[in-house]
């Protein structure tokens, strides 16, 4: 028989136990920073030098940081389950821990991109400075979506999260659109897990929505061993 298919939708909350601070639980600052003048194409406009180093310092401290226990019950989730994960995080700790199936809806902290070709994409975990140019000579800029920008790996989204037999979402205020909008893709059968410490979400809303006030250290594992058991 095929294994079902659990898709996993996670935000900053699934990594704040790794060190990485969320975005919202700081009166809207992010490391100090507003939002908008750190994450948008104005922002960037404005003041690239300091939206890099903004940048490089999230890259540095994604260098000293670790997967934490919820990462790692979601790899264990795929001996049982065909799991597919779509993560608004821009760090890489769902493929540190070994998930094999992960979409990054916001981009990734380890990548850059020619500021004039979008599809001109490049690995890169050092820091990244004005002057830093494409092959054609074009400045480079973090591989992110920023607020305001497409979110090219939306459709891909939508249609993992239609096939869904089973939902998570983990640590996420569902304050950003389009990303929060996926929950309303899966089926109208799909259980629904929502795994959050401060959960900003009316499950009476939803027909199947069990919430689950938990950190994700603690409220992964916890669901990962239920869903297993329930194979048995
Ligand atoms: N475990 C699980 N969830 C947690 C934990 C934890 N240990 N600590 C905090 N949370 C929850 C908070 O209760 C909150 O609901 O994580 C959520 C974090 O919300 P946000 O900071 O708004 O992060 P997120 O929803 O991922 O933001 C979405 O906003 O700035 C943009 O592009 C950025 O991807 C980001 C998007």
């Amino acid at each position: 028989m095929s294994k079902q298919k659990v898709v996993v939708l996670t935000g900053a909350g699934m990594s704040a136990e790794s060190g990485l601070k969320t975005f919202r639980d700081a009166n809207g600052l992010w490391e100090g920073h507003d939002v908008m003048e750190v994450a948008s194409p104005q922002g960037f406009a404005r003041n690239p030098e300091l939206v890099l180093e903004f940048y490089n310092q999230r890259r540095r401290q994604l260098l000293e940081v670790s997967p934490n226990a919820g990462h790692s019950a979601l790899v264990e989730l795929e001996s049982h389950f065909d799991v597919s994960i779509i993560t608004q995080n821009v760090d890489n700790l769902h493929e540190q821990a070994g998930s094999s199936h992960v979409v990054h809806l916001h981009g990734e902290l380890f990548k850059v991109r020619s500021t004039v070709n979008e599809n001109h994409v490049l690995d890169w975990k050092k820091d990244l400075v004005l002057g830093d140019l494409d092959d054609n000579g074009h400045q480079l800029r973090p591989h992110i979506v920023w607020f305001g920008e497409m979110v090219p790996m939306l459709e891909t989204a939508a249609y993992i999260t239609q096939q869904a037999d089973v939902l998570i979402i983990i640590g996420t205020s569902m304050q950003v659109y389009p990303a929060a909008s996926l929950i309303n893709y899966s089926p109208q059968e799909t259980p629904i897990y929502f795994v959050d410490p401060r959960p900003n979400i009316n499950a009476s809303d939803y027909r199947n929505l069990e919430v689950i006030a938990k950190t994700a250290t603690e409220g992964v594992p916890n669901l990962v061993a239920q869903l297993t058991d329930s194979l048995i």
